[in-house]
């Protein structure tokens, strides 16, 4: 490599010169750093010291001052502006550029002035001048450089060798030199246009630049002038401009082939390569190829001769048709940028190359040719890669995302879809960072715990959570700083949920089971059967719940709807209660929590789903009487088991005589226990026994509708849990009997609302919101029209006991109470469908403002004053008046008829809560 030549002390001096007489000043260190590269000054300025600046070059002209470098200039004086592939400005000039001092064709200098300025007019610019010095001696006979702008070829005037070869094709232009003016050099042009023989001031009006120096003549042409011809050499497309300059002085005529021509593509580009391909012989520029001989290849990077282009993984090969120079994409010396098309994010790589090659020909000794090309890959796009790199184990989520050029930076992140700026997302607790992967290629880390709330999280499975984690990170791409997106999802499944498990237990007459509270809601759900196990299925079928702080405890009373009954025999019973643990959004069965217990109870009735009865009966008679002789309607039928005080029956509904009725939305199956009396046989007088005449009704009710959309009774229990409800009711024909009779026949019932039409049936439970008023009927039966019923004493309580308290009184003495928490109105009875005598009828409604209980029950000692009791009726009108005047009339109390009622349970229940 050729260098400065000049002596320090001259270079000084210079500079020293300028510097005084310009009053410029000098480059800050590092700004600028020239080099001479062959025969091209070769400068550079550093951008980062340019950032947020504007520049301007200046070509210093020694005698005419600085004129200002644009395009048009660049190209005719042969200098090129551009940017090198890391962004910094470069400047090239060749020796034999305009406003180069040039001494003896050996030495060479150019002054260039740089202005920057904070502003784009330039105002207020800095001026630094900076002369350049190039030292040049070994000249080629001819020099083609082919720039990115310029062509150029200049050639030595020796007078060459004489030779016997007239076949030379320029030779033909002879003719014209006839007509060249003396002294006057002349530029002949052969294009496929034509001939064209124009002057030298013409040719620079043209874009041309010739001129000649001590030894030698040069011409600068524009890329695809008029004059220029593009033609395939070797599958690369030249730009070609075939002149011959001519000079005439008296018997000297000077004939110069200044023929250029330079390549204008041949770049080809693979996945992982650029090659670029120039032709090793140029016919227009070898004449006589039979004497060519290739002397010398060399190949540069960023104005460097690369020596050993393996070493940096470029391949330099040629033959006799081409020279190629293969870089791999991303090789050192080139740079990867990345940026963003269309909306794809990618990498271009861009290296600037230049290719010297020196070749001989006879005629002309040394042709020394040089190529210099910047070349950028098309557009690669690249698709960003997400590394889940999950800990499961550690409830992290950490994940890659990469791989990006050092250009790309992370500017913002979205975490389920909430943006956070990097310092926020630090500051919530996400874990960002970078992390190099080669020594180009880096990625960005993020770490978010699973618990984070931003963590999408939902129940699967069984017991097992997906995490989801939703990112959109925002990048900022290239030198360009183009805002990019990219959104990622991941999601990890792990079993870290618990299914709780219930343990069972019994007492004497309950089943219960204690279920942890956990999730319970969240993840599932209490069934019973088909029904959410809520509030309102717990108070309606008479079941308690209790929660602590860990657990729900269930408490079922063993006959309470919903208990299973798997073995039913004498005074013994094997029950079991099911609750199914079910997931809330798909109802799906996760878990049966089962308590199973034997019961030994002595007097039950239990209607099966399959319509069998199964009774035990307990009869208490004095004096005893002999269970073996009990038996059903149908007299066939007979105790199963029986002991001293129990009789066993087991029965079907449609056998032992069982009848059945309708009761509203039930039907009631009824069959009747009873003891036969001895007799004795063949006599008419009836025989007297001490035995008693005992009597036990059983019924079963069963929902009619669930009965007849199933159509028969099923016999497995667990599909159709649908037991019936049983009673028992004891009728006696002795004592028992007569003393029922003294009682008077009163019955109670509530209404679903005041209009005393719709009442519930028996043995349903009562369902009432805290808001809404009981209303309550009680009904005198069996007595005589004239007959009166009064309410004389009534009040609420929570325990069907009469001697519960607390208690609430609503009426003393047949009169409302006013300022009690529970309040009674009556309420007007009419002679109605169902009302024959409304004295025989009376109506409350009972209603509060401030509920202390969960079930309540309506207390009420009535009164029945009769005209035709031995007693005037009269003292026995009115209500409120009634008691001054029976207070009047003691004796006559004692007269009336007394009975007692009781209403309930009403649940009273908050729809709100489950
Ligand atoms: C040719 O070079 C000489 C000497 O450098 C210069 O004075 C002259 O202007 C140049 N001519 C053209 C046409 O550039
Ligand atoms: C020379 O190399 C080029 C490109 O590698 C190839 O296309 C051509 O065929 C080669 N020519 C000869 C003569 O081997
Ligand atoms: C990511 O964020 C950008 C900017 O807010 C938005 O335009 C884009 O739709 C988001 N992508 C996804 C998948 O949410
Ligand atoms: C991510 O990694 C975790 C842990 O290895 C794994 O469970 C999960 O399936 C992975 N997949 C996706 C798509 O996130
Ligand atoms: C989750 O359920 C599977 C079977 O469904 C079981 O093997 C595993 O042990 C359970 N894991 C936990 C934590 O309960
Ligand atoms: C809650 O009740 C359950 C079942 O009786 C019991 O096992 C548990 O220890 C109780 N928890 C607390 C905190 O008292
Ligand atoms: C309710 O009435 C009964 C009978 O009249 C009476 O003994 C009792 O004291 C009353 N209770 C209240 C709280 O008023």
């Amino acid at each position: 490599m050729e260098s400065v030549g000049y002596s320090l002390c001259r270079i000084w001096l210079f500079f020293l010169l300028f510097w005084l007489v310009q009053g410029r000043q000098m480059a800050p260190p590092g700004f600028v750093e020239s080099t001479c590269r062959s025969r091209i000054f070769w400068m550079k300025l550093n951008k980062h010291l340019l950032q947020g600046k504007f520049f301007q070059l200046e070509i210093n002209d020694p005698y005419a001052g600085p004129i200002l470098l644009d395009e048009k200039l660049a190209s005719r004086c042969g200098y090129v502006l551009s940017e090198d592939v890391w962004g910094n400005p470069v400047f090239r000039a060749s020796v034999l550029g305009c406003h180069v001092t040039n001494e003896a064709d050996e030495l060479f200098s150019l002054t260039v002035n740089i202005k920057v300025s904070s502003f784009s007019s330039m105002r207020a610019a800095v001026t630094y001048t900076y002369p350049m010095y190039c030292s040049y001696s070994s000249w080629a006979s001819r020099e083609i450089v082919c720039e990115e702008n310029y062509m150029e070829v200049s050639v030595k005037t020796d007078v060459p060798a004489v030779s016997n070869d007239y076949t030379v094709a320029w030779m033909s232009v002879l003719p014209e030199t006839q007509n060249v003016a003396y002294q006057l050099w002349q530029l002949m042009f052969v294009s496929p246009s034509g001939r064209k023989r124009i002057t030298v001031s013409d040719a620079g009006k043209l874009g041309y630049s010739f001129n000649n120096t001590l030894s030698r003549v040069y011409l600068r042409a524009p890329y695809h002038s008029n004059e220029s011809d593009v033609s395939l050499v070797s599958g690369v497309n030249m730009n070609m401009v075939t002149s011959t300059s001519m000079y005439r002085q008296r018997w000297l005529l000077l004939l110069i082939d200044t023929t250029v021509s330079c390549p204008v593509d041949g770049t080809s580009f693979t996945d992982t390569a650029l090659t670029w391909t120039v032709p090793s012989v140029i016919p227009t520029l070898v004449v006589q190829e039979s004497t060519f001989m290739s002397k010398n290849i060399l190949m540069g990077v960023d104005g460097q001769v690369i020596v050993n282009p393996e070493e940096k993984n470029y391949l330099l090969e040629h033959n006799e048709t081409h020279i190629g120079i293969t870089i791999p994409i991303g090789a050192e010396g080139g740079q990867l940028k990345s940026s963003i098309s269309g909306g794809v994010y990618g990498v271009t790589y861009s290296i600037d190359l230049f290719l010297e090659h020196t070749w001989t020909v006879a005629d002309w000794q040394t042709t020394k040719y040089t190529v210099i090309r910047s070349i950028t890959t098309p557009f690669m796009p690249q698709i960003p890669t997400v590394t889940n790199n999950t800990l499961p184990e550690e409830r992290l989520f950490n994940i890659a995302f990469g791989h990006f050029l050092p250009d790309v930076s992370l500017v913002a992140i979205a975490i389920g879809n909430v943006p956070f700026t990097l310092r926020e997302a630090q500051h919530h607790g996400f874990r960002i960072y970078e992390t190099p992967i080669s020594n180009r290629m880096k990625e960005f880390i993020l770490e978010v715990s699973f618990d984070d709330p931003y963590v999408l999280k939902e129940y699967v499975n069984r017991n097992e959570t997906k995490y989801t984690l939703l990112v959109n990170y925002t990048l900022s791409v290239g030198p360009e700083m183009t805002l990019w997106y990219h959104s990622a999802e991941v999601e990890c499944v792990i079993a870290d949920i618990e299914l709780p498990e219930a343990v069972g237990y019994c007492d004497e007459e309950n089943l219960y089971l204690a279920i942890p509270t956990f999730g319970l809601h969240q993840y599932w759900n209490l069934y019973l059967g088909n029904k959410l196990l809520n509030r309102l299925i717990v108070l309606t079928n008479g079941y308690l719940a209790a929660t602590n702080s860990t657990h729900l405890i269930l408490q079922i009373p063993l006959f309470a709807t919903g208990v299973i009954y798997e073995d039913v025999s004498f005074q013994k019973i094997k029950a079991r209660f099911d609750v199914a643990l079910r997931k809330v959004r798909t109802m799906e069965t996760l878990q049966m929590f089962s308590v199973s217990c034997n019961f030994n109870s002595s007097a039950f009735i239990i209607c099966h789903p399959d319509g069998t009865i199964s009774v035990s009966a307990q009869m208490k008679t004095v004096p005893a009487i002999d269970m073996s002789k009990t038996k059903l309607r149908d007299s066939s039928c007979k105790p199963r088991e029986y002991n001293e005080g129990h009789a066993f029956f087991k029965f079907h509904i449609t056998t032992c005589g069982t009848s059945a009725r309708f009761e509203g939305d039930y039907i009631v199956y009824e069959n009747e226990i009873s003891y036969e009396k001895e007799t004795l046989p063949g006599q008419s007088v009836p025989t007297i026994t001490r035995d008693p005449d005992y009597r036990l009704t059983v019924s079963c009710y069963y929902r009619a509708k669930e009965t007849l959309v199933l159509g028969a009774f099923t016999s497995d229990p667990s599909t159709s849990p649908h037991f019936g409800s049983g009673t028992m009711v004891a009728r006696s024909n002795t004592v028992a009997y007569r003393r029922t009779r003294q009682a008077l026949n009163v019955i109670s019932r509530v209404s679903k609302d005041d209009s005393f039409v719709e009442f519930y049936e028996p043995n349903v439970a009562i369902l009432k919101r805290p808001v809404e008023p009981v209303f309550l009927e009680v009904e005198l039966k069996d007595e005589n029209p004239d007959a009166e019923l009064y309410l004389e004493n009534c009040w609420v309580t929570g325990s069907l006991d009469f001697n519960s308290t607390p208690r609430w009184n609503i009426t003393v003495d047949g009169c409302e109470i006013k300022g009690s928490v529970y309040i009674a109105e009556v309420c007007p009875v009419a002679v109605g469908p169902r009302v024959r005598h409304p004295s025989h009828f009376k109506r409350l409604a009972v209603r509060t403002l401030a509920h202390q209980l969960e079930q309540m029950y309506v207390h009420c000692l009535v009164t029945v004053c009769s005209p035709t009791s031995i007693l005037p009726a009269g003292p026995c009108r009115g209500q409120c008046s009634s008691s001054k005047e029976r207070k009047a009339f003691p004796g006559h109390r004692a007269a009336n008829l007394q009975g007692y009622v009781l209403a309930g349970p009403v649940w009273i229940v908050d729809p709100e809560l489950r």
